[in-house]
């Protein structure tokens, strides 16, 4: 299914938080900057970063989180060749007061670069370009 040598991510949503302000009236436009926790995963779950931000890069969140070496060091870019050929999610939770607007729209402004996104089990789209903004229509989710 997955060509293993380009570097595939999996962003997975499940239920999201949007706290939405209880006094916002019907029908008004607002836009909201998800500041969320992310999980960082490969696919067989054997690799887990818990409470990542976005922006973040899959090797520097490995470093950090000491499972990797820094990749400056000794032979450290080629014994890590292993995470560019391995899938990998990014899964949050989030949810939405999706009846007080018309359009509920879900936007990311960068996603490097071959990924699925999901929200719940429903498959919104691909990405294969990271230099443009995806966004998708969740309304009736
Ligand atoms: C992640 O954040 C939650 C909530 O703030 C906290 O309960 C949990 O211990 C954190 N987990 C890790 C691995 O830092
Ligand atoms: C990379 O692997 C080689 C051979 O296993 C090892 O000697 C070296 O210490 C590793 N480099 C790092 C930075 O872990
Ligand atoms: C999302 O919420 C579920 C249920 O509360 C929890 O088990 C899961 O760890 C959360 N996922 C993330 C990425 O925070």
């Amino acid at each position: 299914m997955l060509d293993a040598l380009k570097f595939f991510l999996f962003v997975i949503l499940l239920l999201v938080t949007i706290m939405l302000n209880q006094h916002v009236t019907s029908k008004r436009s607002a836009e909201l900057d998800l500041e969320l926790l992310w999980r960082i995963q490969d696919t067989k779950g054997v690799f887990v970063i818990q409470n990542q931000t976005v922006p973040s890069g899959v090797y520097s969140a490995l470093e950090q989180s000491m499972i990797i070496g820094s990749l400056l060091e000794d032979y450290n870019d080629y014994n890590t060749s292993w995470v560019g050929e391995t899938d990998w999610i990014y899964r949050t939770n989030l949810s939405c007061l999706a009846e007080d607007y018309r359009y509920v729209l879900l936007t990311f402004h960068g996603v490097d670069t071959f990924a699925s996104v999901y929200l719940g089990e429903k498959l919104l789209g691909v990405t294969d370009n990271m230099f443009v903004r995806y966004r998708y229509d969740v309304k009736q989710l």
